[in-house]
């Protein structure tokens, strides 16, 4: 269940809404999700699996080894003093975003039950991983870049750091950073100071907080993280019964929209009423378009895109549309620029880890 704090986790706004406080899982209500393009360190989603560790930045060092020519060690004033800072506008959205409608559908037990507020923007700025991986030398047989985190999970009786991969043309891709500041300030700690990942367009589960090593390999990661948990199963697939090797391994996040304001429930004036949501592309491409419905998708009005065309991060609309008095059910759906679309129903994309849910958003709305 969520919990709307009454002491907000260190650095978080009163609103923030946890989920779980030890591991911290939470994300701002509803209403605040998308107010700013870019959202404020203390509203941004925390989805963390294990304990948050100290680091103390005088003693730290980001190790890169495994298929390269020169592993390297390097001190935090190493990676600003020998490479580029650069900056990318970029979501970050879990895989888990929107799991309460799934759960809706089918139970999805042991998971966090994410609304769709665990999706957050913000300007990162750090080294390209590329400049770092050439300057280690990228051996020939090196497929798969893995990541190593600094905190401390416990999974089937072991502990051991959160971690992940990503495919070796992807982690030479200029977008991919290594962060060690979100919007202009330090990484707070919960979003992994004093270095993360960010793998812009992909699952936020490949944006490996806390980072400790860098390891250029032949395969994906072993961690738990890469092997077990974030792999799509088809609708009909059991926990104890699933294939784990024939499951998808998350990548690239999927194109998804979601109606922010007015929230679930609302009651509001008949008339004209003006809906604001999010939409994510996912992958590198952008929005389209945003199509909203106040009749359950019988007909359709294009939202008005805020800001500007991003390959990296959401955006935000708003549309005005007119309720006659009584329920409404207002729907949104997007279109990329690959032409994708939403699935119309949750109920055909349930999976039993419920991730990558990214069907039509609905809320029900009463106008009086
Ligand atoms: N990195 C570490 N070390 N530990 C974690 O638990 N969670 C991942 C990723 N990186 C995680 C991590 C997941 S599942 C997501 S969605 C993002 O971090 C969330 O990043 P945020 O907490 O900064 O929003």
């Amino acid at each position: 269940m969520a919990e709307h704090s009454t002491e907000p986790p260190d650095g978080k706004h009163p609103a923030f809404v946890v989920r779980s406080r030890a591991p911290l899982n939470g994300g701002p209500p509803p209403e605040l999700i998308a107010r700013a393009e870019h959202t404020p360190a203390e509203l941004f989603y925390v989805r963390n699996h294990g304990s948050l560790p100290s680091i103390d930045p005088a003693s730290y060092r980001l190790t890169i080894g495994g298929l390269v020519e020169r592993p390297l060690a390097l001190t935090l004033a190493d990676l600003r003093s020998q490479f580029s800072r650069v900056a990318v506008d970029a979501t970050l959205q879990c895989a888990g975003n929107r799991r309460d409608e799934l759960q809706a559908i089918r139970p999805i037990p042991g998971e966090v039950l994410w609304g769709a507020e665990a999706i957050s923007s913000a300007v990162w700025a750090g080294v390209p991983l590329r400049e770092l991986l050439l300057a280690a030398g990228v051996l020939p047989a090196a497929a798969h870049a893995a990541f190593a985190g600094l905190d401390e999970v416990e999974r089937q009786g072991q502990r051991f750091g959160f971690g992940g991969s990503i495919a070796i043309d992807k982690a030479l891709a200029p977008e991919v950073l290594l962060a060690y500041e979100m919007n202009g300030a330090p990484l707070p700690a919960a979003h992994g100071f004093p270095l993360r990942v960010v793998v812009p367009g992909y699952i936020g589960a490949r944006s490996v907080k806390w980072l400790a090593a860098i390891t250029l390999q032949a395969a994906p990661s072993s961690n738990y993280f890469q092997a077990r948990a974030y792999k799509l199963f088809p609708p009909a697939a059991e926990a104890h019964s699933a294939d784990w090797q024939q499951a998808l391994m998350l990548g690239e996040s999927s194109l998804t929209s979601v109606i922010c304001q007015p929230a679930a429930g609302a009651r509001l004036p008949a008339g004209l009423v003006s809906i604001e949501g999010y939409a994510y592309a996912g992958g590198g491409r952008s929005i389209a378009r945003v199509d909203i419905s106040a009749d359950g998708g019988a007909s359709w009005v294009q939202a008005e895109l805020r800001g500007q065309p991003t390959r990296w991060a959401w955006r935000l609309w708003q549309a005005q549309i007119e309720l006659a008095p009584g329920a409404h059910t207002l729907v949104a759906r997007a279109c990329d620029t690959a032409a994708n679309t939403q699935p119309e129903s949750a109920a055909s994309i349930w999976n039993f880890k419920g991730y990558m849910n990214n069907a039509w958003h609905r809320v029900l709305v009463h106008a009086g």
